[in-house]
C-alpha cells in the first residue's frame, strides 16, 4: 500500500516529533490532540527544532516552509478518518489507547494501518481489540524522534506481511533504520534500556552515588550521551515507572521491580523535565 497521508493521535514529546519527521519527509500530516494548547505548543516545537536543523545546515529553508505547510491539526479524532496510516501517540496506558481505537475505528478507511508508539505494551493484545488486528502493528519512535535513527517495528500474532513491509517502506523513506522486535513486555531498546535506569535509581536509593556522580561516571565511564538519571528526566519517570511496571508483570521476574525511589518520585508528580523536577530541579 502507498500510504500519503498520516494521522498522528497525541501531541506530546512523541507525537509532535513523529510529525516533524513525517512532514520533512513529504507526508501530508493531520496531527490530533485533546487540547488546542496542546497543538499550539506542538506547532511551536516543531518549527523551532525545524528552525535548528536549518541553523545547522540539516534542512533547507524552503524545505522547512515546505513541511510546516503539510501539517494540519485537529481536535476531532474522527477527522483522521481518511488518512493511510494512522500513529497513536498518546500517554502510556492501555486503557487510554483502547479508547482511542474504540473511537477511531469507526472513522477509518478498512485499509488504513493503525500504529502504536507503544514503548512496551503488548501489540497483540492492543490488536485484538480492534476492527483490524492484522493492520495493526507497533512503530517505535525513539526521543528526539528528529535526531534518533532507529525505529523498533513490533508485529502482533495476527499482523499480516503486507502490512509490516508497508511500514519497512515507510521507515526508509523517513531516512531511518527499523529494528524488528517480537512482541515481548517493552520490546529490545526498553528490555535493555530501563533495568539500566532501573538500576541507576537503585545506585541513588542505596547511596552508592549521588545524582552527579551516578550520571558524569555513565557519560565519561560509558561514553552515554547522556547519564542515567538525566535520561530518566528526558523521558518522563512516569513512562519510566509505567515501562518497568509492564517488564515486571509480563515476566514476572523480581529482577524488574521498580525501583521504591522511582515510584516516589512519581507519586510526588516529580516526573522529570516536564514538570520541570525530576531527578535535577529546571525551575
Ligand atoms: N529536533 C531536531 N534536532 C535536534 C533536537 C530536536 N528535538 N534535539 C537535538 N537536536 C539536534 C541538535 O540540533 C544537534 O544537531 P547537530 O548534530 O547538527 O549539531 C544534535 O541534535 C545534538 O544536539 P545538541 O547539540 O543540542 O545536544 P547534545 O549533543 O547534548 O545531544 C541528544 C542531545 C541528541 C538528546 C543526546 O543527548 C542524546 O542522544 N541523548 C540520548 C537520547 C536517548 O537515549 N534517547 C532514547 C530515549 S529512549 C526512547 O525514546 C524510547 C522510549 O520508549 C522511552
Amino acid at each position: 500500500m502507498d500510504i500519503k497521508s498520516v494521522g498522528i493521535v497525541g501531541a506530546g514529546q512523541m507525537g509532535n516529533g513523529i510529525a516533524h519527521v513525517f512532514a520533512l519527509a513529504g507526508y501530508d500530516v493531520l496531527l490530533n490532540d485533546i487540547s488546542q494548547e496542546g497543538l499550539d505548543k506542538a506547532l511551536a516545537l516543531i518549527d523551532r527544532n525545524m528552525e535548528r536543523q536549518v541553523s545547522r545546515d540539516k534542512i533547507s529553508a524552503e524545505d522547512k516552509a515546505a513541511a510546516l505547510g503539510r501539517i494540519r491539526t485537529t481536535l476531532t479524532l474522527a477527522d483522521l478518518g481518511p488518512t493511510d496510516l494512522v500513529i497513536e501517540a498518546a500517554t502510556e496506558r492501555e486503557t487510554v489507547k483502547q479508547a482511542i481505537f474504540e473511537d477511531l475505528q469507526p472513522h477509518l478507511k478498512p485499509e488504513t494501518i493503525l500504529t502504536s508508539n507503544t514503548s512496551s505494551i503488548s501489540i497483540t493484545r492492543l490488536a485484538s481489540r480492534t476492527d483490524r488486528p492484522e493492520k495493526f502493528m507497533g512503530f517505535h519512535f525513539m526521543n528526539p524522534v528528529p535526531v534518533m535513527q532507529l525505529v523498533e517495528l513490533i508485529r502482533g500474532i495476527a499482523t499480516d506481511t503486507a502490512t509490516y513491509e508497508t511500514l519497512l517502506a515507510v521507515v526508509e523513506r523517513l531516512g531511518k533504520t527499523a529494528a524488528s522486535a517480537e512482541d515481548f513486555p517493552a520490546f529490545i531498546v526498553n528490555r535493555i534500556l530501563m533495568p539500566m535506569i532501573n538500576e541507576a535509581v537503585y545506585t541513588l536509593y542505596e547511596g552508592v552515588g549521588n545524582v552527579r556522580s551516578i550520571d558524569e561516571s555513565m557519560k565519561l565511564g560509558a561514553n552515554h550521551p547522556m547519564g542515567p538519571l538525566e535520561l530518566a528526566d528526558f523521558i518522563g519517570l512516569d513512562t519510566c515507572l509505567a515501562i518497568m511496571n509492564v517488564l515486571h508483570d509480563g515476566l514476572a521476574d523480581t529482577k524488574y521491580r521498580p525501583c521504591p525511589l522511582l515510584v516516589k518520585y512519581v507519586e510526588a508528580g516529580w516526573l522529570g523535565r516536564k514538570t520541570s523536577r525530576g531527578f535535577y530541579d529546571y525551575r
